[in-house]
């Protein structure tokens, strides 16, 4: 899809739909929560949910105490969904409608989360984009937790085409700079009782 098509693509998603429809939908963000908690993170610490559409996590964090944390997408009717969720909390969070593989960060997290954005990223172009987005906003010590599509998940996801990864191959596509500390195979069961197998992988910036 013709990159200038993809807000429009995602905005029709989430408008047409009730959360619970999605088929990323999950109530609770169990497996994100565990890496990206892991060993500890300070509650002062920014957070960035990268494509966090109108994920659940955004309120897991709050409900913890974080003070900072940020949601990005592409889909501005993402971010409205989980914005009247949040009601007066949502002016906690900062939301910033962006594309990704042209996002400038004006600031640094100590920890970024990417559930599912990842793999919709077709072009190596795409990609690096995406890591030089990712190297920027993340200092040493900073933590990644990036979840895709296994080898054995779906090879499409709302319509478009995804690359599926292994563990080994996600680390390969970010490269030295980041070191894997851990690793999570989940099964997702979507609303309709698919089940999709995905790999979750915590990075550390060296
Ligand atoms: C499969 S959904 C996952 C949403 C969320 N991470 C979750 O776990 O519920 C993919 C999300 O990525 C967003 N997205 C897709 N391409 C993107 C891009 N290039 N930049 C930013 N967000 C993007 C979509 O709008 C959508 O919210």
């Amino acid at each position: 899809m013709n990159p200038v098509q993809l807000p429009e693509h995602w905005n029709q998603m989430y408008s047409t739909r009730q959360e619970q429809e999605l088929s990323w939908f999950e109530e609770a963000p169990a497996i994100s929560l565990e890496l990206l908690l892991m060993p500890r993170l300070d509650i002062q610490a920014p957070v960035l949910d990268v494509g966090g559409g109108s994920s659940r996590l955004v309120d897991a964090l709050l409900d913890r105490g974080f003070i900072q944390p940020a949601v990005l997408d592409i889909s501005a009717a993402a971010l409205e969904k989980s914005k009247k969720r949040l009601a007066s909390r949502a002016s906690r969070v900062r939301w910033i409608v962006a594309d990704i593989t042209r996002w400038e960060p004006d600031r640094q997290y100590m920890a970024w989360h990417d559930r599912a954005v990842f793999h919709f990223l077709a072009t190596e172009e795409q990609r690096a984009a995406y890591r030089s987005a990712l190297e920027r906003a993340l200092p040493p010590g900073a933590t990644a937790v990036i979840g895709t599509f296994a080898l054995d998940g779906p090879e499409r996801c709302s319509g478009l085409p995804v690359r599926r990864y292994s563990p080994e191959s996600l680390a390969a596509e970010l490269g030295p700079g980041f070191t894997c500390t851990a690793v999570r195979s989940v099964d997702h069961a979507t609303p309709t009782g698919k089940v999709q197998h995905f790999q979750f992988s915590r990075f550390v910036r060296e």
